[in-house]
């Protein structure tokens, strides 16, 4: 780093929709790179109805990576953000402000840490894809502060590494998540379709008849599914049959 003081900070703030399924995704074929047995095809809101704003900001003087969700303090230690964290990090590009006096190399991003401050503007984990509006967020913003740059949907199979849903939220319109065939999941990552204009008299209403925190996570859910149910077996493959075009 050429600016050894430790008084800067750079900070980037990024909104990002949370979005509806129409054809849903439900199962996963690989826990840890989250790849999923079906395509699905979501809607993504209105970036002013639901939505999360969050604010990355790096700074030499930070010691540890944190984590604010909805101003409280949260880990980081979960494998859903330390693979977003990681993926971005092995991305990042050299970035400086002249006028700042700041100059970050590429490799100085594996040192510096960051603090994250996110906000849901809708119930948390009750049902309204709020991981999926909050990893698309944290990726995008991340990328954003390191300079990562968008490549074949690169940013959307991050996202899906913190969320499966949220590979979807960095599109409008209608998105469709594509399975994707290769090993390492950079196939599957969500293509726009139409944009928001394409069906213009849609209206969706959501009616929120609870704000507490679900009892069953998605991730939890979805695991007991394709243990234990033969339908949703069924369902992959008929999914595949018509495959999502
Ligand atoms: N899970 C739920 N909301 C989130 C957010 N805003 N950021 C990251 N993970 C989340």
């Amino acid at each position: 780093m050429a600016e050894q003081s430790k008084k800067w900070i750079l900070m980037v703030t990024a909104q990002t929709p949370t979005n509806i399924a129409v054809i849903k995704y439900w199962g996963k074929r690989d826990e840890k790179l989250v790849l999923p047995i079906n395509e699905s095809i979501s809607v993504t809101f209105d970036p002013a109805h639901l939505c999360t704003t969050t604010t990355v900001a790096v700074s030499p003087s930070f010691q540890q990576d944190r984590m604010w969700l909805n101003k409280k303090e949260i880990s980081l230690d979960g494998a859903r953000y330390q693979n977003c964290l990681r993926e971005i990090r092995a991305r990042a590009n050299d970035y400086e402000d002249e006028k700042k006096g700041i100059k970050i190399s590429k490799n100085d991003w594996q040192n510096l840490h960051v603090h994250i401050d996110s906000y849901n503007n809708f119930p948390t984990a009750a049902g309204l894809a709020s991981s999926a509006s909050g990893f698309a967020c944290l990726v995008f913003s991340l990328a954003k502060l390191m300079n990562v740059q968008e490549d074949n949907g690169r940013l959307s199979a991050i996202a899906r590494q913190g969320s499966g849903s949220a590979c979807r939220s960095l599109f409008g319109g209608f998105v469709k998540w594509v399975m994707g065939k290769e090993e390492d999941g950079s196939d599957s990552i969500a293509v726009p379709l139409v944009d928001e204009k394409h069906w213009d008299e849609l209206v969706i209403i959501i009616a929120v008849v609870s704000s507490r925190q679900k009892e069953t996570s998605s991730t939890s859910g979805m695991r007991e599914t394709v243990v234990t149910s033969a339908l949703i077996e069924h369902r992959a493959k008929v999914l595949s049959l018509y495959s999502l075009h």
